[in-house]
């Protein structure tokens, strides 16, 4: 969810650090800005908009000076306008800060600072860090004491990053992503390690509680309670930085055509790793799973997986997991899901969790993240950098993983492993109906509503198959049980309904073709997702046969690739849909 950067060093600082926040544009953003110093002096640009059309209208990469900081901002508290973009600054101008997540006592900061004499010039909770460090640092005299004393007044979620006065960089991180990435003569401070490495590979992961200081001489590192602290360098992977969209128009085009390869990718793990994790799965007596949009869709799979097995597994929603905590004890254990590793709903529940004595495990696609750190152990589904902000790749490759400890650890294979070959052959076959897809697309660009329906292990691929409609064509689209239609959903359905169904020949392909019939004899036009051809169907999409349990792997493609057209056929942007973040971590 938007990002910060900030850089000290000897290079051009404004040029830097718009060209990290262009690389961390995918993570979504509304306005931008930066603040540079130049001969003490505090110079600030900002505005609505993409990073490119801001920075040709205000010349953001103009800004001398050798210290500065940017922000793409994803709004929170404030309307979307130049005013409340960050950076934000104290009222001497010599303190200027931004600010990634949510300062929830901002009302009760304000007053008090109001009282005080501040002046504010933004409707966001953040512009309050500014006036803290100020106040502070009128009182001390002193950089480390402002930002301690200003981190222990703040409540809520932050990562933020502070020039202050004329030479001093300063970070620190509650509950958001802060890195440090450290060059040869010089440091950036980012909320992703994209913003740096095209400078450096080698990276300071802050945890929370942790306040780095830049200042000429040296960079150091507090708590919140003024303990000095050390932390180690690591070397990240180069081909992190490794995104672009070769041939393709999109990133997102070119993540769902990667998936024949990533899903053999996500199997390859290390073996004493792998046997780790299973152990801890086997070895508990609940077994929970959380995830967030796409990877609780994983989770609401690995259920059906897991049963298949004999093993069962309790899949919760990240964001209302608090509600269901007292579930677990420390007999437990807790398995988030998080392409990311960032999302705040996901840190939540297992912070919950490691609270009732839970243990965490954890399925990433980025080893560095809070997700990874915080568990006992974790697995990387090692898809390669996912930059459309819709997730394809990591869900495809997040449950060819589950299927594999599934299988490891059930009474029961799927066989993923042993079908390696066959899943390649499968999705590219799939892949290979682009363009009839893209014409499925023109037919029903114009609906207001798409029903999306299958049972068993298909069902929550149509919730999945729903969610890429919505974020990427902005048709509101439904999926469902096909079962549970006859229960309400019929009264919707006339000869204006599009209704897609997931409708391999399998165990669940006679009961699903009842439902077919039914919503056919009330005028809604069928789009038939399946491996046997049939006249019921207005539009068909022919996936190959495999092994049955295996479907979901291959039936979600045509899915995905049917959304990204009905994006296109709409003129949205599928990289960046509107309002959506690819980390969100805000509660
Ligand atoms: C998926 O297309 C969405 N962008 C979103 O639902 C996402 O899956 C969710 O926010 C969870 O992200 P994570 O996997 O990084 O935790
Ligand atoms: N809450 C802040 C705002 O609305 C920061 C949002 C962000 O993380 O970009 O400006």
């Amino acid at each position: 969810m938007c990002s910060i950067i900030g850089y000290k060093g000897n290079e051009h600082a404004s040029t830097l650090l718009i060209e990290g926040l262009k690389k961390m544009e995918y993570r979504g953003y509304d306005s931008v800005g930066i603040a540079t110093i130049k001969s003490g002096k505090l110079l600030i640009r900002k505005g609505v908009g993409k990073v490119a059309e801001v920075n040709k209208s205000l010349r953001l990469d103009e800004l001398p000076g050798k210290l500065g900081i940017g922000h793409t901002r994803w709004a929170t508290h404030g309307g979307i306008v130049d005013s409340n973009a960050h950076p934000h600054l104290a009222c001497n101008s010599t303190i200027a800060v931004v600010h990634n997540g949510i300062i929830e006592n901002y009302h009760e900061l304000k007053d008090e600072l109001y009282r005080s004499g501040h002046k504010f010039n933004s409707e966001t909770d953040s512009e309050v860090i500014a006036h803290l460090l100020e106040e502070y640092f009128e009182i001390t005299g002193d950089i480390r004491l402002s930002m301690i004393f200003t981190c222990k007044r703040l409540v809520g979620s932050f990562a933020f990053v502070a020039v202050f006065n004329s030479s001093t960089l300063c970070g620190a991180r509650y509950d958001e992503p802060l890195i440090v990435g450290v060059g040869h003569d010089d440091y950036f401070l980012s909320s992703d390690i994209l913003g740096f490495l095209n400078h450096t590979d080698r990276a300071i992961f802050l945890d929370n509680r942790d306040i780095v200081v830049i200042n000429d001489s040296d960079i150091s590192f507090f708590n919140f309670d003024g303990d000095r602290i050390s932390r180690k360098i690591t070397q990240v992977a180069w081909e992190l930085g490794d995104a672009d969209k070769g041939k393709y128009s999109h990133y997102t085009l070119k993540e769902i055509h990667e998936q024949h390869q990533t899903i053999v990718k996500s199997m390859d793990q290390d073996k004493k790793n792998l046997e780790k994790f299973c152990k801890i799965i086997t070895d508990a007596k609940n077994v929970f799973i959380t995830g967030s949009g796409t990877s609780y869709h994983s989770a609401l799979i690995a259920k059906q997986i897991f049963s298949k097995s004999k093993i069962h597994v309790e899949p919760i929603m990240s964001s209302e997991f608090q509600y269901s905590a007292d579930l677990l004890d420390e007999n437990s254990v807790l398995l988030a899901i998080s392409q990311s590793g960032e999302t705040a709903d996901v840190m939540h529940s297992v912070k919950s969790a490691k609270e009732m004595g839970a243990k965490v495990l954890s399925i990433v696609n980025i080893p560095t993240s809070s997700l990874a750190r915080l568990s006992d152990s974790y697995l990387e589904v090692n898809c390669g950098p996912e930059i459309g902000v819709a997730a394809t790749k990591s869900f495809t490759s997040q449950i060819a993983l589950l299927y594999h400890v599934a299988d490891l650890i059930g009474k029961k294979s799927n066989g993923i492993f042993a079908s390696k070959d066959v899943l390649t052959k499968a999705i590219k076959q799939v892949l290979e109906l682009d363009s009839h897809i893209e014409s499925v697309a023109n037919q029903i660009k114009g609906s207001k509503d798409i029903y999306i329906l299958g049972r068993s292990l298909h069902f929550p691929i149509c919730l999945e198959g729903a969610l890429k409609i919505k974020e990427l064509s902005y048709i509101h689209a439904e999926g469902m049980a096909a079962g549970e239609l006859k229960h309400g959903p019929l009264a919707l359905i006339d000869n204006n309904s599009i209704v897609i169904v997931i409708h391999p020949n399998d165990s669940t392909y006679g009961d699903t073709l009842s439902n077919i019939h039914t919503i056919k004899s009330r005028g809604a036009k069928i789009v038939g997702i399946s491996n046997k051809k049939d006249e019921v169907y207005d539009y068909q999409i022919t996936i190959p046969t495999i092994n049955e349990s295996l479907y979901p792997l291959i039936e979600i493609v045509p899915l995905q690739l049917l959304a990204y057209y009905l994006s296109i056929c709409n003129n949205a942007n599928p990289d960046y849909p509107r309002n959506l973040a690819k980390s969100v971590t805000v509660k």
